[in-house]
């Protein structure tokens, strides 16, 4: 992200300098998915790719939004906000913050920005949530008013429910503003715990053997010489399949819906349980049979994911990154065919990664119904990675896909400028 672009547009069309900027950045979640709105376990990375706001105090009673990447200009007054629709549509986002924080009695200044973002937009990698947050900074910036980090993350989770309609979760906007560099956020999602997991990660021993019980996939890789990727950095590697997550609004409120249905059937068996965070692996094996069958199903996942994100932790501190790739693979599987939330492009993309040597685990990341995945790979295989992907996603599904080698980054944050210089 070029902030000396994004300063150029802001004076080219306010004819002044920006007072402010700010960034938040997207996400993407190692494991743990479609548990966060369970109270469960969650695992997700900020990345290198953010959505960055230029902006500056007005005198008036209007703000100003430009969408650099929308080419869309939406004003609107603080006492007066309206959903915008068609082309507009990407300023609800702001609007939606905006709103929530009047209601929370926050008094907010107009004010005019310039916006733009590298997070490709409906790929499953929350540019939604990246522009609440980065909208909630600006308008509290602002506003002199400090705002509680937590808080916030859950502000901009309320717009999305209520302003966007899209029953979403805490990931998103947690990790957006908690995240840290080179760490993922190990997040309890009903307390709001969390717990930063350093992720230096480097080849070890471990790594061999590991995935044998997986043989269908991993023939190929069982033959090769593990030993050249000892020492060798872990990078997390995203592939987005170009389609774009269209039916993930409807199926997502749908599949919310199923997970509560199972706990209110749940509940006549174990009086105690409010969200499927609360139900073990044996309970539900003892009791699954009253469930309807995609209930059961949904049900079944969710709690085997949670199980997994556990898991996968322990994993981590072992530095045991086989079983690691493992239960990224299961999780996968369980979203394929449980969850039932993949699609074709996701299960070719996830496939073709795994038969590639030095890939330590492969599934896809947010919602589904078509964005990313996203990939362990051994830095010294990536060149690989990207030449194997580019070559054999597009011969399975006539896409030409995207790969992004990601950093893991920090969460949003506020720039005040003075003249020139930033702080
Ligand atoms: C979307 C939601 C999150 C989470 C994921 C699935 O990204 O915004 O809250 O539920 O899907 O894990």
């Amino acid at each position: 992200m070029n902030i000396e672009t994004l300063r150029s547009e802001f004076i080219a069309r306010y004819a002044a300098q920006p007072e402010i900027f700010v960034r938040a950045p997207g996400r993407v979640n190692l494991i743990g998915e479609h548990t966060d709105y369970n109270d469960g376990f969650v695992l997700p990375v900020a990345i290198d790719k953010c959505i960055a706001i230029a902006a500056r105090k007005r005198n008036d009673q209007n703000v100003i939004l430009h969408s650099l990447d929308f080419n869309s200009t939406v004003e609107f007054t603080l006492d007066a906000i309206q959903r915008s629709a068609g082309v507009d549509g990407w300023s609800n986002y702001a609007k939606g913050v905006a709103c929530l924080l009047q209601e929370a009695g926050y008094k907010l200044s107009p004010c005019e920005a310039v916006i733009t973002g590298d997070i490709p937009i409906a790929a499953g990698l929350s540019s939604s949530a990246a522009l609440e947050v980065a909208s909630a900074l600006m308008f509290l910036a602002f506003s002199d008013i400090e705002m509680d980090k937590i808080e916030m993350a859950l502000l901009c989770q309320r717009a999305e429910n209520q302003f966007i309609g899209v029953n979403c979760g805490i990931m998103d906007q947690f990790i957006s503003v908690m995240g840290q560099s080179d760490h993922a956020l190990f997040l309890d999602c009903r307390s709001l715990n969390f717990e930063l997991v350093p992720l230096h990660l480097k080849g070890v021993l471990e790594v061999e053997g590991s995935r044998s019980q997986s043989k269908r996939d991993f023939q190929r890789y069982s033959t090769v010489d593990k030993s050249r990727f000892i020492g060798d950095e872990v990078k997390i590697v995203v592939c987005n399949t170009k389609v774009k997550r269209e039916l993930a609004g409807s199926e997502y409120n749908k599949r919310r819906a199923e997970c509560e249905r199972g706990v209110d059937i749940l509940k006549r068996f174990l009086p105690n349980i409010t969200a499927l965070r609360d139900v073990s692996v044996e309970d539900f094996n003892k009791y699954a049979e009253h469930l309807p069958p995609v209930t059961r199903k949904r049900c079944g996942y969710v709690i085997a994911e949670n199980a997994r994100v556990l898991a996968s932790i322990e994993a981590l501190r072992a530095r045991n990154l086989g079983r690691f790739g493992d239960l990224m693979q299961a999780s996968h599987a369980g979203l394929r065919d449980e969850y039932e939330v993949s699609s074709v492009e996701l299960d070719a993309m996830v496939e073709i990664a795994l038969n590639v040597d030095g890939v330590i685990g492969a599934r896809m990341t947010g919602a589904g119904f078509g964005g990313c995945t996203v990939n362990l790979v051994y830095e010294s295989a990536i060149e690989e990675f990207i030449q194997t992907i580019g070559l054999q996603y597009p011969k399975k599904t006539d896409i030409q896909p995207e790969i992004y080698v990601c950093n893991v980054e920090s969460g949003a944050a506020t720039y005040r400028c003075f003249g020139e210089a930033l702080r």
